[in-house]
């Protein structure tokens, strides 16, 4: 797992955009793994800018994104698929239907959930997954308690978490959903590369138990120390518990720059 800790939420944006552009331009055709939230804003914004100017094309491109809210009517702002649409692909030139997300009004859950793991296998699999993370440590929404080896299935969001998103429904918990779709910790480990993204004080113990903490159930990030191959991009604030920050700094200072991310 490489750690790089950025002066800043938009210097990890950049970088995260870069190890992205550098992947499309090599692999047109690649399958990206799409978070939506806060935190890979400042990629989407980065690479909607680099597309502006283009310097990159998504036109052969394919996604997948992590998970959906369940029983949101499909015109309601919030639900996920409008969210990334909003804030990724409508910004940039994907193909029609090269987005592919949960369906949070599925009327057989558990048969849409194997449709959708099916699907990501049959596009070959994810070659480069955004990630954010929680508050309480979930990547997707793979809440505390999560299988390591969950695959694509209904969560119950914790508490915590409806909290905190409670920011995008009027600040009020009672209109957050109760219930997602979520890929599972298992598919998340099946990416090929996985670039996680956080910032600010309020994800500092998760950063801490993603990169430093036991393996464990009770942080399912942590799952991600037995991936090969991990960047997690952090500003000052997110980075600020982490055990071995300085190493983590002297490390990427010392980088060779032929290895990138
Ligand atoms: C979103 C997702 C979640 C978020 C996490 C952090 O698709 O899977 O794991 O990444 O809840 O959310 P933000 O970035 O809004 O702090």
């Amino acid at each position: 797992m490489e750690i790089v800790i950025c002066p800043d939420a938009a210097a990890a944006g950049t970088l995260g955009a870069e190890a992205i552009v550098t992947l499309v331009k090599g692999k047109p055709d690649a399958v990206l793994g799409l978070a939506t939230g806060s935190s890979p804003l400042a990629i989407y914004d980065e690479l909607a800018a680099r597309h502006d100017a283009g310097q990159v094309s998504f036109a052969q491109a394919r996604g997948f994104t992590l998970d959906e809210y369940v029983g949101l009517p499909a015109e309601h702002p919030e639900t996920y698929h409008n969210v990334i649409r909003r804030d990724f692909v409508n910004r940039v030139d994907f193909g029609a239907d090269a987005v592919h997300g949960p369906d949070g009004l599925a009327t057989d859950i558990p048969a849409f959930c194997a449709s959708y793991e099916a699907a990501i296998a049959a596009a070959g699999g994810v070659d480069l997954q955004i990630l954010g993370i929680g508050t309480d440590g979930h990547i997707g929404f793979n809440e505390p308690g999560s299988s390591l080896a969950s695959r694509t299935r209904i969560k119950t969001l914790t508490r915590q978490t409806r909290v905190d998103n409670a920011r995008f429904f009027d600040g009020d918990i009672d209109q957050v959903p109760t219930h997602c779709i979520t890929q599972g910790l298992g598919t998340i480990m099946a990416a090929r590369h996985v670039v996680l993204v956080a910032s600010g004080t309020a994800k500092a113990e998760a950063v801490h138990q993603l990169a430093e903490g036991s393996v464990s159930a009770l942080w399912p990030a942590t799952i991600l120390q037995h991936h090969p191959h991990v960047t997690v991009l952090l500003d000052e604030a997110a980075a600020s518990r982490l055990q071995l920050g300085s190493y983590y700094r002297e490390t990427y200072a010392a980088k060779p720059a032929w290895q990138g991310l």
